[in-house]
């Protein structure tokens, strides 16, 4: 059978040695002729092949370079080496697939960040890659087991839609008509889209949060997992035009359950990857450490990545208002001093992402949830209080980050949330069906989403969110 080998990290995990095995990966590097380190993503650690000098074809050992995929097979023997216990002792080597070093991207030096991102196809076979991209995977499980483990089910919600959830209008379009002019037209010249493949105007979901409402009126406990999509020009390090979101809705939850959910779960998935990716997490803990080397000393963070995981995993986050937090920056010397690019106006004011890193890097120095916002600044669903001014909302916001988290508890009144809809230019007719739910068995529920790339993030400790996505999506880019 073609595929009997052993994975290089269960090879490197076990002392056993003297038994026949075959790897098969790709070749980091190859050095004085006889070493190969070979790698096959499982772990960033590379199994050492040794091709004894004289046994092997000059013209084989020729085809041994960076990048090649290789089948190696021989004993296992002890390391004289340092670094590894095992190492290979090859009796046959097998070019799998050749590569040509002149080139081969990846080749074995440091590369930056952008010229990974320029050569995203590659970039899996960089150990950086690589333990993001196993971190990734270990938080996308956790993130299932968690809900599952509490009895949540998981939920489909259309990546395609006719809503737009969060009301803010930064829709991708999804059409069938041509482009090239000849789209059928209403008498108004505008496009007729009930000659569209739907029969209507649709686009791509900003949030599966309303059909999840749905379901959590009859299931009670429901998270989604899935890809939205967002057209906002934002050329920042934290926003994507394409990103994956957690959304879990929860009938009879109020605000405060609310936040209890999003604070254990967040816990959860990061105690989740520190228990299962100790090695990855150690390596990015130690290319964050040398990152932050090149820095100013006031602008070094305090904290390693590994030390603020613990922190985040070991404390309580920070919980206070909306109308508490302006108040805290008001006062803050950093205000005074017009340190900050928007100054704070006062209450009603939306938080830019400078404010909220304030509070979370300055004040707190802890992950902060803010509640209680003013309505103006928050979407039409979310649940008037009793003051008339603001709505049971709640951000978590994290250290490096900003906001990484955006839920409330939501309005379930017929009345109030029709009203606030017409208040809001929402046309009640389009969402006939998720107004239905307050009509039939309405009850008190509660949700949030979290953005699964800023979550990685702040997990990896990688600065640019591009950096966490295999093939990130964002203004003037699609390539791959
Ligand atoms: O705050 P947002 O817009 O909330 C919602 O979409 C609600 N429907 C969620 C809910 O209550 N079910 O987005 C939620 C989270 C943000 O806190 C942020 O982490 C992430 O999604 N997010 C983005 N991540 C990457 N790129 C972007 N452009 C993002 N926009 C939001
Ligand atoms: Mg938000």
């Amino acid at each position: 059978m073609f595929n009997k080998r052993i994975r290089i990290k269960d090879l490197l995990a076990s002392d056993k040695v003297n038994y026949e095995a075959t790897v098969m990966g790709w070749v980091r590097t190859f050095r004085n002729n006889q070493f190969i380190a070979l790698n096959d993503g499982s772990t960033n650690n590379n199994i050492q092949i040794v091709a004894t000098l004289g046994e092997f074809d000059e013209a084989l050992l020729k085809r041994l370079t960076t990048g090649a995929c290789v089948k190696a097979t021989g004993e296992v023997i002890p390391s004289l080496g340092k670094g590894q216990k095992v190492e290979l002792k090859a009796t046959t080597i097998e070019i799998l697939g050749d590569s040509d070093a002149e080139t081969f991207p990846m080749q074995p030096k440091k590369h930056s960040l952008e010229f990974l991102r320029e050569n995203a196809h590659m970039r899996f076979r960089t150990n950086t890659f690589g333990s993001v991209f196993r971190v990734r995977h270990a938080l996308a499980f956790a993130i299932h087991k968690f809900f599952n483990d509490k009895g949540f089910l998981y939920l489909h919600t259309p990546i395609i839609t006719a809503s737009d959830a969060e009301g803010a209008g930064e829709m991708f379009k999804v059409t069938a008509l041509p482009l090239d002019g000849t789209a059928p037209k209403n008498d108004d010249g505008t496009i007729n889209f009930k000659e569209d493949f739907f029969g209507r105007s649709t686009n791509l979901t900003v949030s599966g949060q309303l059909e999840g409402e749905l379901a959590a009126t009859a299931f009670s406990d429901i998270y989604t997992f899935g890809p939205t999509f967002r057209a906002e020009n934002s050329n920042t390090t934290r926003h994507l035009a394409e990103f994956w979101m957690i959304e879990p809705e929860v009938a009879f939850n109020d605000l405060e359950d609310n936040a209890n959910l999003a604070e254990e779960f967040i816990k959860y998935v990061i105690k989740h990857a520190m228990d299962n990716n100790k090695e990855d997490l150690e390596f990015l803990a130690q290319r964050l450490e040398d990152e932050e080397k090149q820095k100013p000393q006031t602008e070094r963070s305090e904290f390693g990545l590994l030390e603020k995981l613990n922190f985040v995993v070991d404390n309580d986050f920070e919980r206070l208002t909306y109308t508490e937090a302006i108040e805290i920056l008001r006062e803050s010397n950093h205000n005074k001093k017009k340190k900050f690019q928007y100054p704070i106006t006062g209450w009603g004011m939306d938080l830019q992402s400078e404010h909220e890193r304030y509070l979370v890097e300055k004040h707190f120095k802890k992950p902060v949830i803010l509640m209680n916002y003013p309505k103006e600044i928050k979407a039409f669903y979310m649940r008037q209080n009793d003051d008339g001014k603001t709505v049971a909302a709640m951000d978590i916001l994290a250290p490096g980050i900003g906001e990484i988290v955006g839920g409330s508890q939501r309005e379930e009144r017929m009345d109030k949330l029709t009203q606030r809809m017409e208040e809001m230019h929402i046309p009640a007719e389009e969402l006939w069906w998720y107004l239905d739910t307050r009509k039939f068995g309405t009850c008190p529920h509660a949700g949030f989403g979290l953005g699964f790339e800023r979550l990685v993030q702040f997990v990896t400790g990688m600065g640019n969110i591009r950096d966490v996505i295999p093939f990130p999506r964002y203004p003037k880019s699609a390539e791959f």
